[in-house]
């Protein structure tokens, strides 16, 4: 049966014996009781109420209309609706308030169609995760099933006594939905808690009561009429009944700080994961993409739409994104400009049986603006750049060994060298050498041990360290004396940094350059860029594949570097990166955790950095950071890239979750139970420790 179960008790902090006070010459127990009756689909509606003595004239209420009642524990309401179900039977709950004598049948019939429609495959679905609606047309819907489990789980205070919190929290377990207003009307407060509520609903009675049954938007309409009703009872707090009771949860132990976040469904996502994992290794093409990569349950796992910083998940979820797909949107997501190019040459073609001009327009682009280009060739990814440098150092030096600082993708001659080298061959994987950033010895150390015989030194000029004193110029001075090429991997830092990348920044020019990511703002383009002379051996060595001058990607690098060349876009990552690396590092000197969080980096995408109490690198702190963030509409998966669409209310947000994420990680640490507090398994990295 599907059933509105009401909760119903004289008690009331603020307007005590409010369940049963007139309103019209009815109680206000009287006019739900009526309004739910009306709620299509409906089978019935049962009260469920207290023991106490107090409560008694609820029981006669209940009596003299008809209606079935279970009475239950006055604090264990959860307790309360899973004996009444059971009690009558009941499969479906429509759970509404007496304090809200202005619901409309219609709006929690919508709620309700909602949840029918969806043909068992939701648990719980409402109008108030956001609300969209006016307060005091609070409807959630949801099967007996649910309530069954959140009653044997639920353990706060907050969760036993007000119902449904433990479900909506846990979009990992229950299958959640929202309905949605097309405006936002949440700011009207049609429900009873003050005396000046009553007096508001009092005045909506007096001039709509006697025309028979109103609904929300006849309420809308006298406002709109007599705007002054609304300073009646003009009030700031929504739902402070349970404000309250997650003050008593604090109260009660270390509890879950983090419920003022709103839940959010990620059915979807746990949907299209159940999928992906059947069809495709790691259900991702990028690691770092990956499912282990956010906390389970709380993160989304699929990304559905963006726009400028922002994106929307399968479920429609909203989030500030920081991500930005590993780095690659750089002027904001779906940019006019970019879009108006790859639009006007797809008309155009996309992929050509001969060169296309673009190959021409772009790579003049490029030697213009970076000072180690004087040609340059294609490839789609980062690796391919890398792979292309890296051999045609070795065809123009007659020599096989690298030396490598920093992460160059997932080509043998690069992979080989780290602890995902299964499927390398052994012969490839020694030709590789790591040497470590700021610290020329161990460069200096690979010359000595391989006189003569390493073709190049490949690095990124900056990672998330800066230089110091003069490291670039003697790794420069070093590579050049010992006859090897110095490539310097700028496919992060490239268009991101600066206009000419991190070799414009620090002044540095490598032979051979590899950049790529952001260069066409998200589509797939990279390029190795360099010296003539070496460049010229790539009429020899084979860097050859059939997408290398698709057209689409380089109208998109054209339109993305002419509009970063006009000049407000990277000072702008700067300045929003900078507020963001500053305030985060306030916050945590704030919270006590300087020595444990912080930003660092170059401000256009910056790290951060989270240490156990030994100084080691700990996942579980970053895994709860993110959590928490998440759950407040950020995704963050370990810093902050940053885009032209970062507006400063984006910034102030995020650090709005920064500074509330911050503070439950301090009270994590100070209760050494920051694991306990995750509701999914720890991130874990791409790469074993070696
Ligand atoms: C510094 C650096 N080089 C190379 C690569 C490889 O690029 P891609 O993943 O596009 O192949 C990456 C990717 O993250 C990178 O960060």
């Amino acid at each position: 049966m599907i059933a509105a179960i009401v909760q119903a008790r004289m008690g009331s902090s603020r307007l005590p014996g409010k369940t049963l006070m007139d309103l019209a010459g009815r109680p206000l127990l009287g006019h739900l009781v009526d309004r739910a009756r009306r709620i299509p689909g409906l089978g019935a509606v049962v009260i469920a109420t207290t023991d106490r003595p107090a409560d008694r004239a609820i029981l006669d209420f209940a009596a003299a209309e008809g209606l079935p009642v279970y009475a239950g524990s006055e604090d264990d309401v959860l307790d309360r609706f899973h004996q009444a179900t059971r009690r009558f039977d009941v499969s479906v709950v429509v759970r509404v308030t007496p304090d809200c004598p202005l619901l409309d049948p219609a709006v929690a019939g919508l709620v309700l169609r909602r949840f029918l429609d969806a043909g068992g495959e939701l648990d719980y679905a409402c109008n108030t995760q956001p609300p969209t609606f006016p307060d005091g047309q609070d409807t959630e819907v949801f099967s007996a099933a649910a309530l069954a489990r959140a009653w044997r789980e639920a353990r706060l205070p907050s969760e036993r006594e007000h119902v449904t919190p433990y479900i909506w929290k846990h979009p990992d377990r229950f299958r959640l939905a929202n309905v949605r207003h097309g405006e936002d009307l949440s700011g009207l407060r049609w429900t009873v808690d003050e005396p000046a509520d009553l007096a508001f609903v009092r005045a909506v009675y007096a001039r709509l009561g006697g025309q028979g049954p109103f609904g929300m938007d006849d309420v809308l309409a006298l406002l709109h009429r007599e705007p002054a009703l609304l300073e009646i009872n003009r009030s700031p707090t929504r739902n402070e009944g349970y404000a309250k009771s997650l003050r008593a949860d604090r109260a009660a132990g270390p509890g879950d700080p983090t419920m003022e976040t709103t839940p959010r469904s990620l059915a979807r996502s746990e949907d299209w994961f159940a999928r992906a994992e059947k069809v495709i290794p790691s259900a991702t093409q990028t690691f770092s993409k990956g499912h282990t990569q956010l906390v389970r349950g709380v993160a989304p796992l699929f990304l559905q739409r963006a726009e400028g910083s922002h994106v929307w998940d399968v479920d429609g979820n909203e989030y500030i994104d920081y991500p930005l797909a590993l780095g690659p949107i750089v002027l904001g997501h779906n940019d006019p400009d970019v879009s108006a190019a790859v639009n006007a040459q797809l008309a155009d073609g996309v992929a050509f049986s001969l060169p296309h001009p673009l190959e021409i327009e772009v790579s003049e682009l490029l030697t213009d603006v970076i000072p180690c280009a004087e040609m340059v060739r294609f490839g789609k990814n980062g690796s391919d750049a890398t792979a292309g440098a890296v051999r045609v150092a070795r065809a123009y030096t007659g020599r096989e060994r690298i030396a490598a600082c920093g992460y160059h993708g997932w080509q043998d001659w690069y992979i080989g060298a780290t602890t995902r080298n299964r499927g390398v061959p052994k012969a490839v994987r020694e030709l590789t050498h790591l040497f470590s950033y700021n610290d020329l010895a161990s460069l200096r150390k690979l010359f000595d041990a391989y006189p003569g015989e390493i073709a190049a030194v490949i690095m990124e000029p900056v990672g998330v360290v800066e230089p110091v004193g003069s490291f670039l110029q003697d790794v420069a001075a070093l590579a050049r004396a010992n006859g090897a090429v110095l490539i310097y991997d700028e496919v992060v830092t490239s268009f991101r940094v600066a206009l000419g990348g991190a070799q414009s920044h620090y002044g540095v020019a490598p032979d051979l350059a590899c950049i790529g990511k952001a260069m066409a703002n998200g589509f797939p383009v990279a390029a190795v860029v360099g010296r003539r002379d070496i460049m010229q051996v790539f009429d020899e060595i084979f860097f050859s594949f059939t997408f290398g001058g698709e057209a689409l990607s380089l109208a998109a690098a054209k339109a993305t570097i002419t509009k970063i060349r006009k000049g407000e876009v990277i000072p702008h990552l700067w300045r929003q990166g900078k507020t963001l690396q500053d305030g985060y590092n306030a916050l945590a000197d704030e919270a006590g955790l300087r020595e444990r969080t912080r930003c660092i980096g170059l401000p256009p995408r910056s790290v951060l950095t989270f240490t156990d109490r030994r100084g080691q690198e700990s996942l579980a702190m970053k895994s709860l950071f993110q959590q928490e963030v998440v759950r407040r509409g950020i995704l963050n998966t370990g810093g902050f890239n940053l885009c032209f669409r970062h507006s400063d209310a984006d910034v102030e947000r995020t650090l709005g979750a920064c500074r509330a994420a911050l503070g439950v990680l301090a009270e994590a640490l100070t209760a050494d139970d920051v694991e306990a507090r995750l509701h999914g398994p720890v991130i874990q990295p791409v790469f074993r420790r070696a």
